[in-house]
């Protein structure tokens, strides 16, 4: 994979802005683990801070509420069945890296690994969980993010056929086929 430019951390809200799934790292005594998640919420610029909602069930959950990090790694197409992987089986069964056929690689200002097969990559510190509904809502300050300079600037850069993916239900995926420009005054009768 070629070199990630390093993006400011108030640019973290934008590698989320459409709603790509992501891969979730954590990592707790030496044991690294990687899990799928959609339910994310860009919560503001300035301090950076970023929610992902995750059921106390999740190993996930019990590394992030242990070690106080994580990193959201955004995934393209090309890993959809890794990605899928990720979001059925849990690291209590095996190492989903191995499973998975994803690189652990270091982050630049937390423990947790980084998924080096993805396009871009925010790392956080936990600064507050809140149990709001079945899931718990963690919120992440953004520490550090990265992303490939060909796909992101300041934003996505996505004409036709997004490779980042999203999910409908269950093993159903999507990816984006193309971006609109809104122009205010232009509307139809
Ligand atoms: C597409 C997709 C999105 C998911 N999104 C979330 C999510 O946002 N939050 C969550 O707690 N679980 C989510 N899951 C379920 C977890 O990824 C799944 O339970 C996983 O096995 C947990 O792994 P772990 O026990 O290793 O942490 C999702 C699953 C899929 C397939």
């Amino acid at each position: 994979m070629a070199e990630k430019r390093a993006v400011e951390p108030r640019l973290a809200a934008r590698i989320l802005e459409p709603g790509p799934l992501v891969l979730v790292t954590s990592l707790y005594r030496a044991q690294h683990n990687v899990m799928t998640a959609g339910w994310l919420l860009p919560l503001g610029f300035d301090p950076p801070r970023i929610g992902v909602a995750i059921h106390p069930g999740r190993l996930t959950h019990e590394f992030i509420s242990r070690s106080e990090a994580f990193a959201l790694n955004v995934p393209t197409i090309d890993l959809l069945n890794a990605v899928h992987r990720c979001g059925i089986e849990s690291g209590r069964d095996g190492d989903k890296f191995l499973t998975a056929g994803l690189t652990p690689t270091d982050a630049a200002e937390v423990e947790a690994p980084l998924v080096e097969e993805c396009v871009a990559h925010i790392e956080c510190g936990l600064v507050e969980r809140l149990s709001l509904a079945d899931h718990d809502l963690f919120v992440g300050e953004v520490l550090a993010v990265s992303a490939l300079d060909e796909l992101f600037s300041d934003r996505w850069l996505i004409d036709a056929d997004s490779p980042l993916l999203h999910h409908i239900a269950a093993d159903q995926y999507a990816g984006l086929g193309k971006t609109y420009t809104a122009r205010l005054g232009e509307e139809e009768e």
